[in-house]
């Protein structure tokens, strides 16, 4: 037999134990922290579920040197900023039902814990009505007061350190920067009411202003702040209900397509996923005007009863299950069809 084959008899037992905290969280960051960019989408997250107007987001060596998301959202009192960090430690739901119909980015509580173990990172926030910021640096447990107005900022500091296998896995700076570039770019898309910057080696790289309030206006201006004037000239509003579902966004025209799926959107009640489901039924719309491998162009915008949608099917949520698929289907390919087919304005 082969001897590298582990079998009863060559393989002492070993006792069955619990793992430690820490090690816990690294396993968990396996699966929510892959690179800078999942760091960055976890942070934009949070400040956006903190009720932020501006974002911004410094990044040093593509993010592996440093990620700094600073928001000016609704800060976490001094006693919480410990608990934020520690596992399964949420805010956001309290119970069974608020999970089925949660409405915020996170919820699961594990993106900070898990990011702080795999990096060394520090947490500065202040909320409203509290005298001063507090500072909590993760690996020592120290808190302390801080200047800051209201908000949140976290630091994350040599993204890997600790896990030399993961961080060999990464790439080259300008690559783990462009990733962190669409991470933002992705939470952009969703919130033209939200203004967010995004600094490299201390330089500005891209910044989206805010809009005032969410509108069709604010949305194509975002559209065109951050794809490009010619993804919104190309483009046709898409404006759908169907039963329970409502579909809103643009759709780009069929000479709008590209070679590389690099410009397609989805977004299920505000939140950026990739989805078999939704792609196919763009991909159908545009199966009688689009020809061999052209790529349509899309940012669609998908509003569901949050209970007809489950988001926790990964840790990351950039999946999502539908009650019912066929449905949200048909509701997204007759909004494409349908916004294609109407006569475009001047
Ligand atoms: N930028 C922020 N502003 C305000 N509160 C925050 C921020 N980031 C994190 N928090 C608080 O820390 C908690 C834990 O964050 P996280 O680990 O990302 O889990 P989740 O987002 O799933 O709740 C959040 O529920 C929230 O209360
Ligand atoms: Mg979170």
């Amino acid at each position: 037999m082969n001897a590298s084959i582990p079998s009863s008899d060559t393989l002492p037992r070993r006792p069955i134990r619990d793992l430690p905290d820490e090690l816990i969280s690294q396993i968990a960051a396996g699966e929510v922290v892959e690179r800078p960019a999942s760091v960055v989408r976890e942070l934009v997250d949070n400040a956006l579920d903190a009720g932020a107007r501006q974002i911004n987001v410094r990044l040093l060596a593509g993010g592996v040197r440093l990620i700094s998301v600073e928001d000016d959202g609704g800060g976490i009192p001094r006693d919480e900023l410990p608990v934020a960090l520690r596992r399964h430690a949420t805010s956001k739901i309290t119970d069974l039902h608020d999970l089925e119909t949660v409405a915020t980015m996170g919820f699961r509580g594990e993106a900070l814990a898990a990011i702080c173990s795999v990096s060394e990172a520090s947490i500065l926030s202040r909320p409203a009505g509290q005298d001063s910021a507090y500072l909590l640096d993760a690996r020592s447990g120290e808190l302390r007061p801080a200047a800051r107005n209201q908000g949140t900022t976290v630091e994350v500091k040599e993204l890997f350190f600790s896990t030399p296998a993961r961080r060999k896995f990464l790439k080259s700076d300008a690559t783990e920067l462009a990733h962190c570039i669409e991470s933002v770019r992705r939470h952009a898309l969703a919130r033209p009411d939200v203004g967010f910057a995004i600094w490299h080696e201390g330089k500005l790289v891209e910044q989206w202003r805010a809009a005032g309030s969410m509108s069709d206006e604010a949305l194509a201006r975002r559209l065109g702040d951050v794809l490009g004037d010619a993804f919104v000239q190309n483009s046709v509003t898409v404006e759908h209900w169907s039963g329970a579902v409502h579909v809103t966004g643009r759709a780009g025209i069929p000479d709008a397509a590209r070679s590389r799926p690099d410009h397609q959107f989805c977004y299920v009640n505000g939140r950026f996923v990739r989805d078999k489901v939704l792609t196919h039924a763009s991909r159908s719309a545009y199966e009688d005007v689009l020809h061999g491998h052209k790529q349509p162009v899309y940012a669609l915008y998908v509003e569901i009863d949050p209970a007809r949608v489950d988001v926790n099917v990964h840790p990351t949520k950039i999946e999502a299950r539908f009650r019912d698929s066929r449905e949200v289907h048909q509701a997204v390919r007759h909004a494409i069809e349908n916004a294609l087919a109407a006569p475009r304005a001047a």
